[in-house]
């Protein structure tokens, strides 16, 4: 089966095409770099053409609110517009666990537009929800830097490993269509500001976390359990601790 993995070298689309082709698939990594651009349509016609499934896992270089609106409408309906016309049977498209919870936000405005976009095409379409990754924790202190300390809630969340994700992924894109959403998630609950806090202790980086019921979460305000999945999530296999023992230093 021939598919195509749009933001295919990213973090979780690199992944990805590895677990697609140990399966014996066709995997195609399309990004900027391999000459297929969402945002222009450029290569858009010459990658899709033979394939049954795509698959988006890229994501906006700017999450300035304007940007990243205009990167996931106009690539989403590019993508949208190229797969009906080659005839591609599936779409598949990962976002973010409790999105529709999180509207103050502009990225996740921009997420849910990308939903919406995918839901009202004609194409049968599967969209995967993955809460937090691992490998966004350091990211995550970043955007919650406050007077030079880390401010973030105290609210329970359930990250997972970026290879459980690509895990997930691959096995809702070489199923059928789902017409709707498939929640991932990791097999433990933490405390936001509690696991951003250990694992800057673990990269030896000084900045303090601060848990503060007013932080925001990349601009919206989160209760107790807005990040944690449904009942129905499946769980990836890999503790933090596991994590921080294997994959954390390799990548780093
Ligand atoms: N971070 C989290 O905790 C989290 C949790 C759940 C879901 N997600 C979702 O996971 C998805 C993937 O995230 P990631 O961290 O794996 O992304 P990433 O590592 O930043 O990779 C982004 C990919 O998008 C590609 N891309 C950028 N602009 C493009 C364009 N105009 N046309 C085609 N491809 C383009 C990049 O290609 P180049 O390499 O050529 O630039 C790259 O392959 C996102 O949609 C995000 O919303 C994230």
């Amino acid at each position: 089966m021939k598919i195509v993995v749009i933001g295919g070298t990213g973090l979780i689309g690199s992944k990805l095409v590895n677990k697609l082709r140990e399966q014996g698939q066709e995997a195609i990594a399309a990004s900027p770099n391999s000459g297929v651009n969402t945002l222009t349509g450029e290569g858009l016609a010459e990658v899709l053409q033979g394939a049954s499934v795509m698959v988006d896992v890229s994501n906006s270089p700017s999450w300035d609110d304007a940007a990243v609106l205009k990167f996931f409408e106009t690539s989403t309906r590019n993508l949208l517009s190229y797969e009906a016309a080659a005839g591609v049977k599936h779409h598949v498209a990962l976002s973010v666990v409790g999105t529709d919870r999180l509207s103050e936000s502009g990225y996740f405005r921009a997420k849910i537009a990308q939903e919406k976009l995918i839901k009202e095409s004609s194409i049968p379409y599967s969209i995967v929800h993955a809460t937090q990754f691992f490998e966004f924790l350091k990211g995550l202190a970043d955007i919650s830097i406050d007077g030079g300390k880390v401010h973030l809630p105290h609210v329970l969340f359930q990250p997972m490993a970026a290879d459980d994700v690509a895990s997930g992924v691959a096995r809702v894109t070489v199923g059928p269509p789902v017409n709707g959403i498939v929640e991932i998630a990791g097999p433990e609950q933490f405390r936001l500001d509690e696991l951003v806090r250990r694992r800057l202790v673990a990269l030896k980086d000084p900045r303090q976390v601060i848990a503060d019921p007013n932080a925001l979460y990349s601009g919206a305000k989160l209760s107790e359990r807005t990040l944690l999945p449904n009942n129905n999530a499946r769980l990836g296999q890999t503790t933090f601790e596991t994590w921080l023992n294997q994959s954390a230093p390799r990548a780093a």
